[in-house]
């Protein structure tokens, strides 16, 4: 099996590495692949440093940790469906989609969240890297949901345990109903096309534990704020409290324990979606981004629909 050097993400958290070393060719060895697939599920989050920067290469990557999986949101721009299938574009445009969070406006905001909250099935993991990069902001950041877990407080931790969270396609800043920041205000609504909102009116709402056991024996928190609803059975004010004190204790505890990537030209990164959360600072409403995303397929099978039949709606919507 080929080398590569492999270090801590950072030395005082409990998550993550960096790969560095590793060429397209050595990623043609089963062995290779395998390794790093085994590191990725012992530390939840890989940054591929100093790689080649190639849709081939963050394909050869992708391909350590399963097969692809077509993005559930068929209005995403798509890099080349035949030759990359499974590539998606995410492209912040200058001056749409404001917030001021804290005091300083930025556009491309986003709270702590999993990916395909509002969908049944979630991908195993993602693998981003930045085509255009901003100067100021732009980081994302990433949080181990096994380590928010045991740093709930005990009380806190005995309550939502058990509990369902209800989620629905809803990208839109007003809606942010849990988790927000003390200061949040929305300057500037995000553009939305009708394709997305045909997509979205025709999904029922989608169900997943607040708390999950990985194989591994690990418990996760795994709450998102985007996307929220409230707690299954108790859409009221008692649950509300709890999902809000639930994503407030995620803003502290990441305020310690969190890792925030600042993207460079030569890097890839994988986390675990089904045990990391991430999070995006946003950027000068001025500047445009754009990275590129695979979507790893692998589910954890514990998610479900609220509505018996919505899975075969939103996967006719989905094709
Ligand atoms: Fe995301």
């Amino acid at each position: 099996m080929a080398e590569f050097a492999v270090r801590p993400l950072d030395p005082t958290l409990p998550f993550g590495i960096r790969i560095s070393e590793l060429t397209r060719a050595m990623l043609d060895d089963q062995a290779t692949r395998e390794a790093i697939d085994q590191l990725f599920v012992e530390h939840g989050m890989i940054v591929f440093e100093d790689v080649e920067q190639s849709d081939e290469m963050q394909l050869a990557i992708s391909n350590c940790f399963g097969p692809l999986k077509e993005h559930p949101v068929k209005s995403l721009t798509r890099v080349d469906s035949d030759r990359l299938p499974g590539v998606i574009e995410l492209r912040t445009k200058p001056g749409v989609g404001i917030v001021e969070v804290d005091g300083k406006q930025v556009s491309h905001w986003l709270p702590w969240h999993f990916d395909h909250c509002y969908n049944d099935e979630l991908n195993r993991a993602g693998v981003l890297r930045s085509v255009e990069r901003v100067e100021e902001g732009g980081l994302t950041g990433f949080l181990d949901g096994i380590a928010a877990y045991k740093a709930l407080p005990e009380d806190l931790r005995a309550r939502i345990e058990g509990q369902d969270v209800l989620y629905t396609l809803s990208t839109q800043y007003d809606h942010l109903k849990f988790g927000r920041p003390e200061r949040y205000k929305v300057i500037e609504l995000k553009p939305i096309t009708d394709a997305f909102k045909a997509q979205s009116a025709s999904m029922s709402r989608a169900i997943h534990p607040a708390v999950w056991t990985r194989p591994t024996g690990e418990k996760v928190l795994h709450v998102s704020s985007y996307m929220a609803e409230g707690l299954v059975g108790q859409e009221n004010a008692e649950g509300d409290a709890l999902l809000e004190e639930v994503c407030q204790a995620i803003r502290s505890i990441a305020a310690t324990a969190s890792y925030h990537h600042k993207w460079r030209p030569q890097d890839m990164v994988i986390w675990d979606n089904t045990r990391m959360l991430h999070c995006v600072s946003g950027n000068n409403p001025e500047d445009s981004r754009l990275m590129y995303r695979t979507t790893i397929a692998g589910d954890y099978g514990l998610g479900r629909w609220e509505t018996q039949g919505a899975s075969d709606k939103a996967l006719a919507a989905a094709m």
